[in-house]
């Protein structure tokens, strides 16, 4: 019989990055049954160990069996009953994907549009929030679409003036990048295992402040997803773990040891090496006279690095000749920057200086005829 054997890729590009051995040991070991002791053990140990990623001392901390965009869903879903009103913060891809989930569940939503690759500033969304008004208030943490990160704190204190939940997209900022939930005073934040946790896709880590559980606690409709519905996920840790589906137990092998991973290197340790694999990145950049696609440096995710395609450049020729010649997996742009921008990941594992000096020789190769 064949022996499956997937190419060995460098993963550099904006997710799924470069999976530590010791994640792939964990997810070879035997399982157990999602109601074993054992298991509830290894759910209390994820959840502890994403406290302290996700910077929040809230006793709400799941991880939902899906992708990020589970998470997403979850958010809208939950917090959002028919008619109420959703203002969401676009500047990118991922933005308006909650604006269509938004419609979807129901909500009158309201958007505040920003050009792909700018952020809202602190005026700019307390005039909106303040006019608008809304229930619920999402924005994305940090944009993969364009590499650009907004700052919660603009977002978050008009939304709480006004009584709105907050809801964080940190599907590339968890485990890469500081959040700090709650002294951002975010409500909601959901992320994904396969960007800055360096594990496969497969789960979505999301927690709710006390706030949220009590909103979610007085809804009057139920929630328009059932798979989703966190008021019965409450029960599984509230009802002495009550049934609710079977958890991918490979995947939360996977999630504790990265989460171990983290844990052993101290998380801010972890946050600072991604800070300084990017400065190293724009810095080798700069010297070979290429330029990143996001101007202001304040706003630039430290993890997923844009770079602008020069004029006369073929980014998908570019990008196979990176697979072909060195292995090398990178993002090209889509939307409205289809063609203009280079995504490049430096996550995890690959967060390091060597890596970052390395990406870009390979880049600077591949663009020289
Ligand atoms: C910011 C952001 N939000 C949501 C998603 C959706 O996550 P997933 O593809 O894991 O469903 C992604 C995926 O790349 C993302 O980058």
């Amino acid at each position: 019989m064949p022996v499956f054997t997937p190419p060995r890729r460098l993963l550099f590009g904006p997710g799924p990055s470069q999976i530590p051995e010791r994640v792939y040991q964990a997810m070879s070991q035997p399982i157990v049954g999602h109601l074993d002791p054992f298991f509830f053990d290894t759910v209390e140990e994820i959840r502890k160990d994403l406290r302290a990623v996700f910077g929040t001392r809230n006793s709400f901390v799941h991880m939902l069996s899906g992708t990020g965009s589970s998470g997403m869903e979850a958010s809208i879903a939950n917090f959002i009953e028919p008619g109420q009103k959703l203002a969401v913060f676009v500047g990118g891809y991922f933005a308006e994907r909650m604006v269509e989930m938004g419609k979807r569940h129901g909500a009158h939503v309201v958007r505040f549009d920003k050009p792909w690759g700018e952020t809202a500033s602190a005026p700019e969304a307390a005039e909106f929030i303040e006019r608008e008004r809304p229930n619920v208030v999402a924005f994305v943490h940090a944009e993969t679409s364009t590499g650009a990160l907004q700052d919660p704190l603009s977002i978050t204190g008009p939304a709480q003036a006004v009584g709105a939940i907050t809801i964080a997209d940190c599907v590339t900022s968890l485990g890469a990048i500081a959040i700090n939930v709650d002294a951002s005073g975010i409500d909601v934040a959901f992320g994904a295992t396969q960007k800055g946790l360096s594990c496969p896709p497969g789960l979505s880590p999301i927690t709710v402040s006390d706030r949220g559980i009590e909103v979610l606690k007085a809804r009057k409709s139920p929630c328009s997803v059932w798979y989703l519905d966190l008021k019965l996920i409450l029960d599984y840790y509230e009802g002495g773990h009550r049934y609710h589906h079977t958890a991918p137990i490979t995947s939360f092998y996977a999630l504790r040891e990265g989460l171990a991973a983290v844990r052993e290197e101290g998380v801010e340790a972890r946050f600072t090496r991604h800070k300084q694999a990017h400065a190293v990145f724009v810095k080798r950049l700069e010297a070979i006279k290429l330029e990143m696609f996001i101007q202001d440096p304040a706003i630039r995710i430290p993890s997923i690095n844009t770079v602008r395609v020069q004029e006369g450049v073929d980014d998908v020729k570019t990008r196979k000749r990176l697979i072909n010649e060195f292995g090398i997996e990178i993002g090209g742009g889509f939307g409205p920057l289809a063609g203009k921008i280079f995504r490049i990941g430096l996550m995890g594992p690959f967060a390091n200086e060597e890596n970052a000096t390395m990406v870009v020789g390979a880049l600077a190769h591949c663009l020289r005829e």
